[in-house]
């Protein structure tokens, strides 16, 4: 298993821009684990199974009707063999995520999807809610990225062209769910460097991130 570092933190909080930079910068790979969940909710949009059937959902974890893959610019999800990463980028999938994100079955189903990531020799900056306290909790070093609620749905509704009202409401639903569930909900892990990057531009982030990390390896 190569060295780990997590980024977690609430939604459009920069996770992914600043994980993926990361990486970049480290020769890394970099897992948006959030994919994972996007991936699982758009197979089960598809396949029209209900949102509260968790044996069926559990099983889907494992279907290789879908799958994840990992590279350098994004996390890429394939269904039925076709790329998805622009459609689980909605934040309908996002919401569909998070509510099957509940279940321990599926969370536990996911686990080992995720936690492969890190095999081999290359390091991985993985990105997600619980990735410092349950998919990698000896993570050599761990990130938890923060922005206010404004500048986060500001930020969400430009890239998607929606109305940053509607994302302000959508979005801190998704986090109540997150940091409210019973399983593995979205905590700061103890041992981790907080960042709020409101005031912040992408590369002031990463300089700050690169900088602790390279404190810990
Ligand atoms: O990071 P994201 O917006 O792509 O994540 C979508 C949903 O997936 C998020 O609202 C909750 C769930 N998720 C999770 O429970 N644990 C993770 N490590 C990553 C995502």
């Amino acid at each position: 298993m190569g060295l780990v570092v997590t980024i977690d933190g609430p939604a459009a909080s920069g996770k992914s821009s600043v994980s993926r930079e990361l990486a970049r910068r480290l020769g890394w790979k970099w897992v948006s684990t959030g994919a994972f969940y996007r991936g699982l909710a758009y197979a089960a949009i598809q396949l029209k199974v209900n949102l509260d059937d968790v044996k069926a959902l559990s099983e889907l974890t494992h279907n290789p009707i879908w799958s994840v893959r990992l590279e350098p610019d994004r996390t890429r999800v394939y269904f039925q063999n076709e790329d998805v990463t622009d459609a689980i980028a909605h934040e309908d999938v996002g919401n569909f995520a998070s509510k099957v994100s509940h279940y321990p079955e599926v969370r536990k189903a996911l686990l080992d999807a995720q936690r492969n990531c890190s095999k081999g020799e290359d390091g991985l900056v993985a990105e997600g809610r619980d990735c410092g306290t349950v998919v990698f909790p000896t993570a050599e070093a761990k990130v938890y990225l923060t922005a206010s609620s404004a500048h986060r749905a500001a930020r969400r509704a430009n890239e998607l062209g929606l109305d940053e009202g509607d994302m302000a409401k959508a979005q801190k639903q998704r986090d109540h769910q997150d940091s409210t569930r019973k399983v593995a909900p979205m905590a700061v892990p103890a041992d981790a460097f907080e960042l709020d990057s409101t005031e912040l531009d992408l590369n002031q982030v990463v300089d700050k991130v690169e900088a602790y990390v390279k404190t810990r390896i």
